[in-house]
C-alpha cells in the first residue's frame, strides 16, 4: 500500500482513503497534549516549493512536518534564480542533488506535480496545480464531514459556485463520491461544466438545488485571477443569485445545515458576514484538520520506496551525468 507520491485523489483507492482518515484521528489526538510532536519522520527533509499563493495549506503542511520532527526548507520562489529565467527542470535537478526527502508543490499548472514526481526520488505532494486537483484539501474535506457524519454514505453535498475553475471541486467530489456521498453542483451556467460524471446533479437555480435537500452546503471561492473573460454580470449579482445572504442563513440554520469553504472567502460574495458565527460552520474547523490530515500523507508516503527507476538514478548520478530521470 506504499506509495511515493500523492499527485491526486481519482488513483487513490477506497482502503487507502480511509486509512489516512483514520491515521488523522489518531493524529489529531495529539493537539490536545502539551507536547505535540512525535519523531516519525526524524532526520527527514521537507521542501515546501510554492509557485502560487498560499495560506492554509503551506502553513499547515509546515506544521504537520514540524509536528513529525522533520526539517522543513520553504523555496523563497520570488527570490530564486526562477525570477532569472530557471526552468522548473533545473530547479528540480537542483533539489534533487541536495536529496530532499519530501517536495510539497503547488503551481498553477495542471500536471506540474507529476511531472516533477518522474524526475526525483522525493515523494512529491500536489498542493494544488491550476484547476486540476488539490488532494489533501480533499482529504481534510472528507475527515470534516466524517467528523459530524460517521457513515457519511447516503449524505449530500452540494458545491456551490466556480466549478470550471476549482480544484477544489474536483478533488472534493471525486473523494467524497469514492465514500458513497451524493454530490450536487449549483452556479452559473458559464461555470458549471456539463462534462464529468452524469450522475452529478447540476443546478442554476438556487432553490431548486436547496430542494434537492442537501446535508452540507459548500460554497467554492470565485476565483477572479483564473478566469480571463467575464463568467457574471459582477460580484454583487453573483452574491445575490448564489451567496449565502442574510436571508438564506437564516434558512440554512433553520434547517440545520453545515457549510463549508476552502478558504480563503471572499466575503459578500459567495458567503455574507454572518456565516462566520454561524454555529454550523465547519471552514475553522477544515483549516484545524487541514494539520492532521497533512501529518498522515507526510507518514504514508515513503521516498523513493517503491520508485522504479531508483537504481537508474543512483547509477546517473554516479556517472556524473544529469541528475534528472531520462
Ligand atoms: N484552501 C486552500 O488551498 O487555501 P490556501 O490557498 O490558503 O492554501
Amino acid at each position: 500500500m506504499a506509495r511515493k507520491d500523492l499527485l491526486d485523489i481519482a488513483s487513490l483507492h477506497r482502503e487507502e482513503i480511509e486509512f489516512l482518515l483514520d491515521q488523522s484521528t489518531s493524529f489529531k489526538k495529539l493537539f490536545t497534549r502539551s507536547v505535540k510532536k512525535i519523531p516519525a519522520l526524524e532526520g527527514k527533509s521537507v521542501l515546501m516549493l510554492f509557485y502560487e499563493a498560499s495560506t492554509r495549506t503551506h502553513s499547515s503542511f509546515e506544521v504537520a512536518a514540524k509536528r513529525l520532527s522533520a526539517e522543513v526548507t520553504n523555496f523563497d520562489v520570488a527570490h530564486s534564480s526562477i525570477t532569472k529565467g530557471e526552468s522548473v527542470r533545473e530547479t528540480i535537478e537542483t533539489l534533487q542533488a541536495m536529496r530532499t526527502d519530501y517536495i510539497v508543490v503547488r503551481h498553477g499548472h495542471p500536471g506540474l506535480p507529476a511531472m516533477i514526481a518522474r524526475q526525483t526520488t522525493a515523494s512529491v505532494i500536489n498542493a494544488g496545480d491550476g484547476a486540476h486537483e488539490h488532494p489533501t484539501q480533499a482529504l481534510l474535506d472528507a475527515f470534516t464531514i466524517k467528523e459530524k457524519f460517521p457513515d457519511p454514505r447516503g449524505k449530500k453535498v452540494l458545491i456551490i459556485g466556480d466549478i470550471l475553475h476549482s480544484r477544489v471541486a474536483r478533488s472534493t467530489s471525486t473523494l467524497l463520491q469514492k465514500l458513497g456521498v451524493e454530490v450536487a453542483y449549483l452556479g452559473p451556467g458559464s461555470l458549471v461544466p456539463k462534462y464529468g460524471p452524469a450522475t452529478i446533479p447540476r443546478f442554476t437555480d438556487y432553490e431548486a438545488a436547496m430542494a434537492w435537500a442537501p446535508d452540507v452546503v459548500y460554497l467554492l471561492r470565485v476565483q477572479m485571477e483564473r478566469q480571463d473573460v467575464q463568467f457574471f454580470p459582477n460580484v454583487r449579482e453573483y452574491h445575490r443569485v448564489y451567496g449565502i445572504t442574510t436571508a438564506r442563513l437564516a434558512e440554512i440554520r433553520d434547517k440545520g445545515l453545515y457549510i463549508m469553504h476552502p478558504g480563503p472567502v471572499n466575503r459578500g460574495v459567495e458567503l455574507c458576514d454572518a456565516v462566520m458565527d454561524y454555529e454550523r460552520s465547519l471552514i475553522t474547523n477544515q483549516v484545524e484538520n487541514g494539520i492532521s490530515i497533512r501529518m498522515a500523507v507526510l507518514d504514508w508516503l515513503t521516498p523513493g520506496g517503491d520508485f522504479p527507476k531508483q537504481e537508474a538514478y543512483a547509477a546517473r548520478q554516479q556517472a556524473g551525468s544529469s541528475l534528472l530521470m531520462p
